[in-house]
């Protein structure tokens, strides 16, 4: 869900519906705008995509006015529909309001209001907002402090934005728990929910603070907190192109951001090796005898970031001998975890903005644990409630399922998971040195994919309309075949499966029958025994008529023996294979949803940034 707010000179209703524009990737069903117009709120508000709310204002004579909000919403409390799309006004069509979150309390509020006689248009949650503001209005209050005293009255997570028919030029909103932005301009000013939507007119941005409330006129921003004291806050400049935050010529953003992964990884290694060759993770202030304390290390996170963290818990382990979890974010905290300060959390968001990850790291930091955030978003809530943040620089990641996001966040994992090793005076000092000039090697041996591509993109054309499709994998080929397969699910909508290869014998070999494709990731040949054992897997499958779809390392022979496709892999040590064979089954879903015709960067029923639990 995006939030859009401008005042100034321009139009505001072409300002906003552009804002919403540019934050289409984080996910919505339905999209709408109010602006205050001659004494009047003036809105509109369309189900669906963008386009539609473009045709219900084209049929509309276009307001003048300088102060609007605009909002694309991801249904939480009610359908996604006309009616329950913001904004929401008040019954006397005072005020209009846009909301991001969710009201817990919002059973009582409107029991509360509709024994005065108020009357709900919608089943949301948020439309409680613009009624609560309206009566603090009609009771004399400014639209400022009246947006206060909403929020003290408010339970949960909020971004609110309001404007009032009697108030042009002024536009107020307020923050707890969800994320808001001001954009600074020159006699001009905005509010967003991220950065995205006002770049192409400033770069100069606030960041707003937990409980703080913000008022835009053109030629004034002022922050107060929820006491309506004045408030202290964050100014930073955005220097993301907005070149990222468009398609550079490919179909998708997806594809695009697929093949950003060499530089991207690139960006995350930047600054982090000192002349001699020794880690330096700056970020990371947590003094080195905490960290040598630490007898446990959890890493929490969702979706794709869960899988990166599967990844890392092999790396980790080996390099710092210190026991690692993995645990999704939304089963954290209520399974009553044991952690204690010794504890090292490491949160892994690419948004920074998953509700179910920010709760458990409030959790683990009430239970006095220090929590890492490994995150690609600048400024985002996730790495300001953590003890100390990795950035992974991937830059704007807009198609809705994560690629160089993974990528950059298995990276980021495996720098810490290294500097953990140093400064605890690990004794395979030369291991780990290699490590770090494989680190160095990565960008070069994922362009290598990149470049080798085709086999892939031929494999997708054959297999598009299949209804199912296993991936099978071993030690961190595991993770790659879970994510493999939640990329296929996200994109292609088609039932796929990841399973750790030898389990397959304890049960999923039931589902193998004639023609069923197989994708098996392959260990690089070495010195243990992986190789044979899953060289032995395919077979297995293969005898019962699976058509196998082998990643392995070029020049393995052995495994293309058994494969009816080859997809061949760039030679890297075990733990670093990740980063190239996840590559193929990126462009492999990729590319079999735009032969699908699916919209491969918004797919169904997701969103990019879960800020609801
Ligand atoms: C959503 C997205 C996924 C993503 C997950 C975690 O569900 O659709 O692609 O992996 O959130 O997001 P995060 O920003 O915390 O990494």
């Amino acid at each position: 869900c995006g939030i859009v707010g401008y005042v100034g000179p321009r139009r505001a209703r072409e300002i906003v519906v552009d804002g919403l524009r540019r934050l289409e990737y984080r996910g919505y069903d339905s999209g709408g705008l109010a602006v205050v117009d001659d004494g009047r709120i003036e809105y509109a508000k369309k189900e669906g995509k963008l386009a539609n709310l473009q045709s219900v204002l084209d049929a509309q004579t276009p307001s003048e006015s300088g102060t609007g909000i605009g909002h694309t919403r991801w249904a939480t409390h009610g359908a996604p529909n006309d009616v329950n799309a913001h904004p929401h006004l008040s019954a006397d069509g005072r005020v209009a309001v846009v909301h991001n979150g969710i009201i817990e309390n919002f059973a009582t509020l409107r029991a509360e209001l509709e024994a005065e006689g108020v009357e709900f248009a919608s089943e949301t949650d948020s439309e409680i907002a613009a009624h609560l503001l309206a009566r603090e209005i009609n009771r004399g209050s400014g639209l400022v402090s009246g947006l206060r005293a909403v929020c003290n009255r408010l339970e949960g997570a909020f971004t609110l934005v309001a404007i009032e028919a009697g108030d042009a030029g002024r536009v107020v909103a307020a923050r707890r728990n969800s994320p808001l932005v001001v954009g600074v301009g020159d006699g001009e000013n905005f509010v967003a929910s991220d950065v995205a939507a006002f770049i192409e007119h400033t770069r100069e941005a606030i960041e707003l603070g937990q409980d703080q409330i913000v008022e835009i006129t053109a030629d004034e921003v002022y922050v107060t907190d929820f006491e309506g004291n004045p408030a202290d806050y964050r100014t930073f400049h955005v220097d993301w192109d907005l070149s990222a935050a468009q398609k550079d010529g490919y179909d998708w953003f997806m594809r695009k951001e697929i093949f950003e992964q060499p530089e991207a990884v690139a960006n995350t290694l930047l600054g982090r090796f000192t002349e001699k060759g020794d880690l330096t993770l700056d970020e990371v202030r947590i003094p080195p005898e905490d960290l040598r304390r630490v007898n446990k290390i959890v890493i929490v996170a969702c979706g794709t970031s869960f899988y990166a963290g599967l990844v890392a818990k092999y790396a980790i382990e080996h390099w710092t001998r210190v026991p690692c979890e993995v645990e999704i974010a939304s089963e954290f905290r209520y399974r009553d975890p044991i952690i204690d300060p010794m504890t090292l959390v490491v949160t892994i968001s690419q948004s920074g903005e998953t509700a179910d990850t920010l709760m458990a790291i409030r959790h683990a930091r009430e239970q006095h644990a220090k929590v890492i955030a490994i995150c690609n978003t600048n400024g985002a809530t996730i790495p300001r409630e953590s003890d100390a943040v990795i950035y992974t620089h991937a830059g704007p990641e807009i198609g809705v399922a994560s690629t160089k996001g993974f990528l950059t966040q298995v990276m980021a994992c495996y720098l810490l998971g290294l500097y953990l090793a140093q400064v605890r005076g690990m004794k395979y000092g030369d291991e780990i040195r290699a490590m770090m000039g494989e680190l160095e090697r990565m960008p070069g041996l994922i362009q290598q994919v990149l470049d080798d591509s085709q086999p892939v993109l031929d494999l997708a054309a054959q297999l598009k309309n299949r209804r199912s499709v296993l991936f099978l994998g071993r030690h961190v080929g595991y993770p790659v075949a879970l994510e493999g397969a939640l990329k296929l699910k996200e994109l292609a909508y088609i039932h796929a499966e990841g399973f750790a290869a030898g389990e397959l014998k304890h049960g999923p070999i039931a589902l193998i029958e004639p023609g069923l494709p197989v994708f098996v990731v392959v260990p690089p040949r070495g010195r243990d025994q992986l190789h044979e054992k899953v060289v032995s897997n395919i077979q297995e499958i293969r005898a019962r008529g699976a058509k196998t779809i082998v990643l392995a390392e070029e020049g393995d022979d052995v495994a293309e023996r058994y494969a009816d496709s080859f997809i061949s892999l760039p030679p890297v040590s075990t733990l670093f294979q990740p980063l190239v064979a996840t590559v193929a089954l990126q462009l492999f879903a990729c590319e079999l949803a735009t032969q699908m015709g699916h919209d491969v960067d918004q797919p169904r029923n997701l969103a990019k940034s879960v800020t609801v639990e």
